[in-house]
């Protein structure tokens, strides 16, 4: 949530910010702005609009800077309306000190009230300039910018990361990190920082990923971290960066989600040939044996999560208690976290998080460290700060996922969760090693199905076109495609802005029928599988009211055809590993809906892809 980035070094600040911006705006888009110091001038310029960095990027046009150190931000609104005041960077009352912030000082109310009454004015709403101004107070006494923010950080509450300078030191960037993102990239004769790697791929691949209190002075030749829990000048060594820079671009595509659905048939391929070894055991490089020996005696899982990954969790939840026969439950990270779950060291919490930042759910994990719970990150973000901080992690491997509605991070977390699950069965022996074979041969078709499905794709167009003035739609599913369920109402609520619930088809009875009649489409996932003539059932159920059936099934299903105004197959495959494709002509649907409805797509209103706040 909200995406900052920094520069100092010789190239002009000013198209370096803008770039770093382009590829941050997924993180929130309510108003962008940057601050930088004239290099001739050496006058400070703060630049920034409300509404997305293209409306910025054009009011540059009228500027000509040459600056070799700035900040820029593009904001998701938590105190004070998307405004062009609210907008960062910040500015502190002597006018020397931008500052830009992501994340909330939760005390701001306080310390406000305090600087008021020193007779300091504010501009905005924001906890942001309440945070400069206690920064700028300090500053003013004893004019060291390092010591100022190290005691100002002290007295704030919440959790935040800064990037700030002042015009008087021209050549120094100071960031700040507590819970929120903030990596630092290395280059020659200049230096980032930024909320993402993404920004920084343009120019380095050398990262050095910060940890909470760490507070960096940053030159273009040197970077200094102290640790303020250690209460020392430490040393943090750089990592270097595998994503392929032209994964986060649009490659021809109208938008990142459409570009992303393509790629799902790639990422089910690599992830099976990094997953599955020749021998056909299942494999993850970043468990090794001492966790494995932590895994076997487990005696219950609990899969934490929120949004699109909440539902993979679902679905890997019925693989674990199915293949693996462990209890396992599923839970929100809200919801878990200020649950006072009952824990021990029996117990696997496994955090699903495509970013790896979400504020809920890396307190979900903290919760669960503490509880002395064995922790499992299943991460996207290579280096983010649930992957680093649970006692193992293994990446889902989806690469940049840019668009804001998730698809491939999804199909991602959900092969990832069947092999894990797969893999559990396995080292607990309660599946026989000939259907552990069977199944992972079957999973390994699962990239050409999945090419099949999306290359199919024209048919959802139409069905989409038939019904996308709609305003409510419910989707309804059994066993593993309950999720689905969900999976395909969110992809919809989303980028559409129609209603859209999913349900347990079984639960129809209780309550949603009532809906039914001859304008509400119902979406029912009803592929071939343990439930599917209960989905009959339901759906005779909706037809009897006039209902209008769209059903994604598997092939050769003539009856559920016959019944359904559309319906849509996926080859057949074991029930287990269907979600795998049944999700993806929701996603289709989805998106066709949105872009019939003049929707911004990659960007919908009100949403980002990262929640850093809780
Ligand atoms: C936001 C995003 C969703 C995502 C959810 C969880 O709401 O818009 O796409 O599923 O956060 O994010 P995470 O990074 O933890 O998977």
């Amino acid at each position: 949530m909200c995406g900052i980035v920094g520069y100092v070094g010789y190239r002009n600040a000013v198209p370096v910010l803008i770039k770093g911006l382009e590829k941050l705006e997924y993180r929130g888009y309510d108003s962008a702005g940057i601050a930088c110091v004239d290099h001739q001038k050496g006058s400070l310029s703060v630049i920034k609009e409300k509404g997305k960095l293209g409306i910025l990027k054009e009011k540059l046009g009228d500027f000509t800077i040459e600056a070799h150190i700035g900040i820029g931000h593009t904001r998701w609104a938590t105190h004070g309306e998307p405004s062009r005041a609210n907008a960062h960077p910040h500015v502190d009352a002597s006018g020397k000190i931008a500052l830009i912030h992501n994340g909330i000082i939760e005390n701001y109310a306080v310390i406000k009230n305090a600087l008021q009454k020193k007779k300091v004015r504010f501009l905005s709403q924001t906890d942001t300039e309440v945070g400069v101004n206690l920064i700028g107070s300090y500053y003013r006494k004893s004019p060291k910018l390092f010591d100022a923010v190290k005691r100002a950080v002290g007295e704030m509450h919440g959790f935040f990361s800064f990037v700030l300078f002042s015009k008087d030191d021209p050549d120094t960037l100071i960031v700040y990190k507590r819970s929120n993102p903030l990596v630092i990239g290395l280059g020659h004769g200049e230096n980032f920082a930024a909320s993402d790697v993404t920004a920084l791929l343009p120019y380095t691949r050398q990262v050095i990923y910060l940890e909470d209190e760490d507070l960096a002075v940053i030159t273009a030749k040197e970077i200094s971290i102290y640790s303020l829990k250690e209460k020392a000048w430490i040393k943090r060594h750089p990592s270097t960066v595998h994503w392929d820079a032209s994964q986060a671009q649009k490659q021809g595509f109208p938008h990142f989600m459409l570009k992303e659905m393509y790629e799902q048939p790639e990422v089910l391929k690599n992830i099976l040939i990094k997953r599955i070894q020749k021998n056909g055991e299942i494999f993850f490089d970043t468990v090794d044996r001492k966790f494995q020996k932590r895994l076997r005696k487990i005696k219950r899982v609990s899969m934490i999560s929120c949004g699109t990954a909440y539902h993979a969790g679902m679905v890997g939840s019925v693989a674990m208690g199915k293949y693996a026969r462990i209890p396992c439950q599923t839970e929100v990270s809200s919801e878990f976290r200020y649950g006072t779950p009952i824990l021990n060291p029996k117990d696997l919490v496994v955090l699903i998080t495509q970013s790896g930042e979400t504020a809920d759910t890396l307190a979900a994990l903290r919760e669960a460290k503490d509880k002395g719970a064995v922790t499992l990150a299943v991460v996207n973000v290579v280096g983010s700060t649930i992957a680093r901080e649970a006692d193992a992690v293994i990446y889902t491997h989806a690469g940049p996922e840019i668009g804001v509605a998730s698809t491939k991070a999804y199909i991602a977390q959900l092969a990832t969760l069947l092999l894990l699950s797969f893999y559990m069965a396995r080292i607990r022996k309660t599946i026989p090693a000939t259907d552990l074979k069977a199944l992972l041969r079957e999973f390994k078709k699962m990239p050409e199905h999945c090419a099949k499905v999306l290359k199919e794709s024209k048919k959802f167009d139409r069905c989409a076109e038939k019904h996308y003035t709609r305003r409510n739609f419910l989707y309804l599913g059994r066993g593993c495609n309950y999720p689905t369920a969900l999976e395909g109402a969110l992809k919809l609520k989303e980028i559409s802005y129609a209603h859209a619930h999913g349900y347990a088809a079984g639960e129809m009875k209780h309550g949603p029928i009532a809906l039914i009649d001859h304008e509400q489409p119902v979406i029912c996932i009803a592929p071939d599988s343990l439930t599917y003539d209960k989905m009959i059932s339901n759906i005779q159920e909706i037809l009897a009211r006039d209902g209008i059936v769209i059903a994604i099934g598997t092939e050769g299903q003539k009856d559920l055809e016959k019944m359904s105004d559309d319906f849509f197959s996926i080859p057949k495959v074991p029930e287990i590993l269907s979600p795998l494709l049944t999700v993806i002509p929701l996603q289709f649907f989805a998106y066709k809906v949105a872009v019939l409805n003049g929707r911004d797509v990659d960007q919908p209103r009100n949403l980002a892809k990262s929640v850093t706040v809780e």
